[in-house]
């Protein structure tokens, strides 16, 4: 069993290929502490890292020194007060103005499957497939219930952890705090790694030793963010790609959160995930209770790949719903016609797409109301027919004549000023009493947590879709949240927007996935401001940045792929010089750069040199011989631009380890250099693989020790893609 509980050592077990997690009761009272997570071991009896012995001992042997015991004892979900002074999990406010809980074990279960979570995203998995182990904890004075849900599944080294916490006292309170889960580890002279950014220029890897005190990666925007990332990683300081313990928490969720970690006094790290206590507040009526969203934690001793490829398979098998579906090569109008366009051109864009053989037309913004530019029309989902005569329908059919497909940008959440929508409905802006409203890109945010401002939004939304033979959706959403007020909330309750608005969206998201299982939804944020497990759980791919300058480019997708597959990454060779940052990049450079994630281009097919458009068919040949090696196959960093300045490498192999694709892109030439030694992974040492290119045959043990040699070009701009299949047997 991959879960169990042994009575004599009062101690929880979870084992997942390749990783164990033990957590157990301690007192009388029934505390519920973290004991180990790590590599797998076979032992229950590891109680004694509890190290209840050393004082300060459990309170109910020794009152006198509860307050230390609380500071000192690594809790599974830590709560507010008695002695507890490092950041807690649980945090709650009750009617007479007290904020202590204290949670003492109750009863657990074990059972096949994992339930799914009312409202939010979260990992799923068959009875087959993983177990869930339930512990329920209760603060007797408050009559407060918490309920720890923990899954392992049998393929992945990955546990998802989640929390739902029930009233069943008399009176309401107010969670004030509410976060998915806490690890306590001994610090193994750990570094931090975070994602930090901005727009443009996203999920750009941080990695520090751990200080003492906290830090972290926080969002208040109300979106996950371009600044942070809902992750943080600990990985011993000598941890690389290959080698060391690395430990990762991922958060399922789209909106503020919080993860941080903490070095104590004692040398011990606590390390937190959930939503960001600052200015949630819930109200819990009596027998009501709040759903936490999930954490997924993952634990790896083959160093930050192996960390990577552990949430890549999670994410894949379970939880990205339409990983499976097909990723057709797209052709997107914003870089290449901005608002500047009209049914001829876009069809000309498509006739030039269906020359090569690009399979879909994405019409970006512009297309609806009276959109010229930025300043309107957000709300109006109705077709421009003075661009667009016909329509949609008249578009999406005329391509469909020269075998494109149609696909659109819409961003659902939105208001103009300057709309029919915000005439009719000023209220369904999301605005503070006695305070204008921010404009943002001069837009506002509607009210999602109100059901009739979503019901009214989605009609729009779905007769559009119905109208036209579209198969993509680009759902944008283009600012971060300001004025976060309800006025459908109670003042009580104006704490909870934040969170209401998400589930809002979830909402809506999960309703268009129903309604629509063939459209293939592309989750976008100002490029990768909602970049998050949360919305993979709708959309398989997630336009990962504005920013599709091929360098730039390189330091986003290594962030990006520290945690997310490569099918997730939304990658287009866009215009040159870059509208982003100037740069000019050859089209091949552009080219690789983005092959190995959803391929296409956004850019002018027709003002394209020759020479390019000679590139293109290679191009698309190359995403259709690897795109699914890359999607599906393990993914094994080889080289860092961001670190070494000059190049990028990876493999990914398949998983059966017959074939391997290495990606090496050069971006800025080596003074008088010979040939680079680039050390493999990722291949079966006992087997021969043949390099497709120079027909070399070499084991996997030959290739990964002794490496390719890649030639030195005195050239900033040179890209290698070497293939490697396997022979026979070598024993
Ligand atoms: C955002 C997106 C872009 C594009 C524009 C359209 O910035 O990230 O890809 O769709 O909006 O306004």
């Amino acid at each position: 069993m991959p879960i169990s509980y042994n009575e004599t050592e009062r101690v929880f077990r979870l084992d997942t290929p390749r990783t164990t997690y033990l957590c157990g009761l301690a007192g009388r009272e029934g505390f519920l502490g973290h004991i180990y997570y790590g590599p797998r071991i076979p032992d229950d009896n590891m109680r004694y890292l509890l190290r209840l012995e050393e004082r300060p001992f459990s309170p109910d042997e020794n009152p006198r020194e509860r307050a230390s015991f609380y500071d000192a004892f690594p809790f599974e979900y830590p709560t507010w007060g008695g002695g507890n002074f490092r950041e807690p999990c649980l945090r709650v406010r009750t009617a007479q103005g007290g904020g202590n809980c204290e949670l003492f074990y109750e009863s657990h279960r074990i059972f096949p499957g994992k339930p799914g979570l009312e409202g939010l995203p979260a990992a799923y998995g068959g009875p087959a497939e993983c177990t869930t182990l339930e512990i329920t904890l209760r603060d007797p004075a408050l009559e407060l219930k918490v309920r720890l849900l923990y899954t392992v599944f049998e393929d992945t080294d990955a546990i998802c952890r989640s929390v739902c916490i029930e009233n069943g006292g008399r009176e309401a309170l107010d969670l004030t705090a509410a976060l998915s889960a806490s690890l306590e580890l001994d610090n193994e002279d750990f570094d931090l790694i975070t994602l930090h950014g901005s727009w443009a220029r996203e999920q750009t890897i941080d990695r520090r030793p751990l200080a003492y005190g906290k830090q972290g990666a926080y969002s208040l925007r109300g979106i996950s963010s371009h600044q942070f990332h809902p992750f943080l990683a600990l990985c011993e300081g000598t941890a690389t790609q290959s080698r060391g313990l690395a430990y990762g928490m991922s958060f399922v969720y789209s909106g503020n959160f919080l993860a941080q970690a903490e070095l104590d006094q004692f040398n011990r790290v606590r390390a937190v995930l959930g939503i960001h206590p600052d200015g949630f507040q819930w109200r819990l009526e009596p027998g009501a209770s709040f759903q936490v969203p999930e954490t997924v934690l993952v634990c790896s001793n083959a160093g930050l790949g192996g960390m990577s490829r552990a949430f890549h398979d999670l994410f894949r098998n379970h939880l990205i719903r339409g990983q499976k579906k097909h990723r057709p090569t797209l052709v997107n109008s914003w870089e290449a016609c901005y608002f500047d366009f009209d049914h001829d051109r876009l069809l000309h864009l498509g006739e030039e797409a269906a020359r090569y053989g690009i399979e879909l037309l994405v019409v970006d913004d512009g297309w609806f109301g009276n959109r010229k530019d930025e300043t309107t029309s957000l709300g109006d989902w109705q077709v421009n027919e003075k661009k667009l005569p016909g329509g949609l329908k008249r578009l999406g059919e005329e391509l469909a004549e020269i075998g494109v497909k149609l696909g659109i940008w819409m961003e659902p959440e939105m208001i103009s000023p300057d709309s029919d929508l915000y005439r009719q409905h000023p209220d369904y802006a999301m605005a503070i009493p006695g305070y204008p409203p921010t404009l943002a890109r001069n837009q506002l945010v509607l009210d999602l947590t109100r059901k009739e401002v979503r019901d009214s939004i989605y009609r729009q939304i779905s007769d559009v879709l119905r109208s036209a033979p579209i198969c993509y959706l680009k759902w944008d959403m283009n600012r971060p949240l300001t004025d976060v007020y309800s006025a459908a909330l109670p003042p009580e309750r104006q704490g909870e927007a934040a969170h209401r608005y998400v589930l809002g969206l979830y909402e809506l998201q999960e309703r268009l996935v129903t309604d629509f299982p063939d459209l293939l939804l592309e989750n976008c944020c100002s490029g990768g401001g909602r970049f998050d497990p949360g919305m993979l759980y709708y959309s398989p791919q997630i336009w990962t940045s504005d920013n599709a300058e091929a360098v730039d480019r390189l330091v986003i997708q290594e962030g990006t792929s520290l945690i997310y597959p490569l099918s997730a990454i939304g990658a287009h060779v866009a215009a040159c010089p870059s509208h982003i940052n100037g740069r000019v990049t050859p089209f091949a450079i552009r080219g690789r750069v983005s092959l190995p994630g959803c391929f296409g281009y956004e850019l002018d097919l027709e003002q394209l040199s020759q020479d390019e458009r000679d590139l293109i068919p290679r191009q698309l040949e190359e995403y259709r011989a690897y795109g699914p090696l890359f999607r599906e196959g393990d993914c094994y960093r080889l080289a860092s631009y961001r670190e070494n300045h000059a190049y990028d490498a990876f493999l990914c192999a398949a998983k059966d380890r017959s074939l391997a694709v290495v990606s090496f892109v050069q971006v800025r030439s080596r003074a008088y250099q010979r040939s680079l030694r680039l050390k493999l992974d990722g291949l079966d040492e006992t087997v021969r693989y043949r390099r497709r290119d120079t027909g070399e045959v070499r084991s996997g043990a030959g290739w990964m020790q002794g490496g390719l040699l890649i030639e030195a070009v005195q050239s900033d701009y040179f890209s290698v893609l070497v293939i490697l299949e396997q022979t026979e047997e070598l024993y």
